[in-house]
């Protein structure tokens, strides 16, 4: 049974600053998802804080947002069968010292001390994040995304 769904892809700022915009569309697209939504973010405090809301209180929050607020990020609706789950495997975990290489994380990022790890990409991790990111990074897209 087919389970078509969307999910919202931050291309994070240390991923546009070093050029990495087109290697991640080219790793969405060569494992067979589509994008059908792709736009340049100049950052606001609102909207990051929005987007990360979940991580509001604990130590690492303003870091990460001083860090999205460092330079503009690209956001991507990429759509496919399960690319939800897809996209988070060809992102890599968390942490870039011990994301997989063949990941995108592993691959392309390396922790540099900084006070947030900087590790190129965001992907919505379930149905209903990816339903209220898009809502925040699109929101001229009614709920069918038209
Ligand atoms: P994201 O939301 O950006 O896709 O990343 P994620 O799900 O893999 O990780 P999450 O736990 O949601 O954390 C969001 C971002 O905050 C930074 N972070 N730093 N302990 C730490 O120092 C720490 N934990 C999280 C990372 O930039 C992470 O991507
Ligand atoms: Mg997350």
């Amino acid at each position: 049974m087919a389970s078509i769904e969307r999910t919202l892809v931050l291309v994070k700022p240390d991923g546009v600053r070093r050029g990495l915009v087109g290697e991640v569309i080219r790793r969405i697209e060569t494992k067979g998802y589509e994008i059908s939504e792709l736009k340049l973010i100049v950052p606001t405090r609102e909207l990051f804080a929005t987007h990360y809301a979940e991580h509001e209180g604990k130590p690492f929050f303003e870091p990460l947002l001083e860090f999205m607020l460092s330079g503009p990020s690209v956001a991507i609706i990429a759509q496919g069968n399960r690319v939800i789950e897809g996209f988070r495997k060809l992102a890599g975990t968390t942490d870039p010292t011990v994301a997989e290489p063949g990941t995108i994380r592993g691959d392309l990022a390396r922790d540099q001390g900084t006070k947030v790890v900087q590790n190129i990409v965001h992907g919505s991790d379930s149905v209903e994040s990816a339903n209220r990111e898009i809502a925040i990074f699109f929101p001229e897209l009614n709920s069918k995304g038209h």
